[in-house]
């Protein structure tokens, strides 16, 4: 058979050129538009690393305020999207509902029926600020607590907690929370963001894109690893424990969440930096057992087979000293990665081309049909 080219998960193809996120796997940096990543986890804010991704530089201070403001002031839900979250059964996933309300939250856009460049910018500024509402809202009505309207006067990280718990949360889990949110802003071409720009390179509209995503996020190969991460700390339950859980798992052939990377082959940046804040903020909490059980993870796993901590191995140790319960890390994946997804789209309409791959054929080819009553 002729070489078709042919890589099995698209592995180090390369689908289109952007200017948005780089990627270096060998030396462990990643880059938004120029800044590092972890540069501007340690000097800015979420709300500047979604201003940079959509418009290519940092704001100056009046327009941030501004910013900031227009992503406070589209907090509030639409009341059907609020109604929604309040009668989907109480057991649903929160990703399942992430994915239908962000659906049915296109419907009721007020630029719904625009593709303009602006009208898209308006929508992604809603996608934005209130994908941490839905989520929020949700966690409470399952619980049947009373939902805490959006403060316009807090950041998004913090807002987020506060609709969350109803408590105002301490500035270090605030700020640990804005940082792991600039940490999962972009990440390239990953798996749910090809499928966002999939969506809109067929020129359907922002919503469909995204919805897209949230369902590629969802899977345990991507976003939801960090929510597995956490189930295997509880379910090895002590440090002692640690080596056989895992021997049990390499036995049975069982990938190790929170392991591996299709393009890292080294440390990924972000789970260094979230590394840290989990030790840090598990020293202030006064407990260390998830951080040392994670420790001795990573060392056995490093050791036996040779796989680095990805940017999910952490992450959910941050979130729950925060009060995040399990299913809901996936969901805050997807309320920092939003910023990358709507980014991505953008690029996409601004020069569009349909993505439309090729497969490698493998079936028979001059088959003939037998009426049905000889098969
Ligand atoms: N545990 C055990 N073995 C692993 C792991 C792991 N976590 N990751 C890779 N390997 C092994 C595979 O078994 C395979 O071994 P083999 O060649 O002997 O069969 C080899 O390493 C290559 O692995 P692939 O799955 O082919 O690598 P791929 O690039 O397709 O997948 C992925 C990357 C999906 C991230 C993979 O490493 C994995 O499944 N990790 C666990 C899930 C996870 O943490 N996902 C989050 C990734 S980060 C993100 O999406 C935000």
């Amino acid at each position: 058979m002729a070489d078709t080219g042919f890589k099995a998960g698209l592995e180090d193809v390369v689908a289109l050129t952007s200017d948005l996120c780089f990627i270096d796997g060998k030396e462990g940096r990643l880059v938004y538009r120029g800044y590092d990543a972890v540069d501007l986890a340690e000097h800015a804010t979420f709300e500047e690393v979604v201003f940079l991704l959509w418009h290519g530089s940092l704001p100056d201070a009046k327009t941030l305020l501004a910013f900031q403001q227009e992503l406070a002031d589209n907090r509030t839900l639409n009341p059907s999207v609020s109604g929604l979250i309040s009668w989907i059964p109480k057991n649903t996933p929160p990703m399942d509902v992430l994915r239908t309300a962000v659906s049915m939250a296109g419907v009721y856009d007020p630029d719904a029926d625009s593709m303009d460049r602006a009208a898209n910018h308006r929508k992604a500024v809603r996608l934005v600020a209130q994908i941490p509402t839905m989520m929020a809202a949700y966690e409470r009505s399952r619980n049947g607590q009373d939902v805490i309207a959006p403060d316009p006067d807090l950041p998004l990280a913090e807002n987020f907690l506060w609709m969350l718990t109803g408590k105002r949360p301490l500035a270090q889990h605030a700020k640990a929370l804005d940082t792991s949110l600039i940490l999962h802003a972009d990440h390239e071409l990953n798996a749910s963001t090809f499928s966002a720009r999939v969506t809109a390179a067929t020129l359907s509209d922002i919503y469909s894109a995204i919805t897209s995503a949230v369902g590629t996020l969802k899977g345990p190969l991507h976003g939801g690893a960090n929510e597995q991460v956490m189930r295997m700390v509880d379910d090895i339950g002590t440090l002692d424990n640690v080596q056989s859980w895992l021997d049990q798992a390499f036995e049975a052939k069982r990938k190790i969440m929170g392991f591996g990377h299709r393009v890292y082959k080294t440390d990924d940046p972000r789970a260094v930096v979230l590394r840290r804040i989990s030790q840090e903020m598990s020293k202030s909490e006064g407990n260390m057992d998830v951080f040392e059980r994670l420790e001795a993870i990573a060392a056995y796993v490093g050791d036996q087979k040779h796989l680095h901590a990805n940017v999910d191995f952490y992450s959910g140790s941050l979130y729950r000293m925060m009060g995040i319960p399990i299913d809901m890390f996936t969901p805050v994946f997807a309320m920092s990665r939003i910023a990358g997804w709507t980014a991505h789209v953008l690029e996409q309409y601004d020069d569009n081309r349909l993505i439309r791959p090729r497969a490698e054929y493998t079936g028979p080819t001059h088959l003939t049909v037998k009426p049905v009553d000889q098969r």
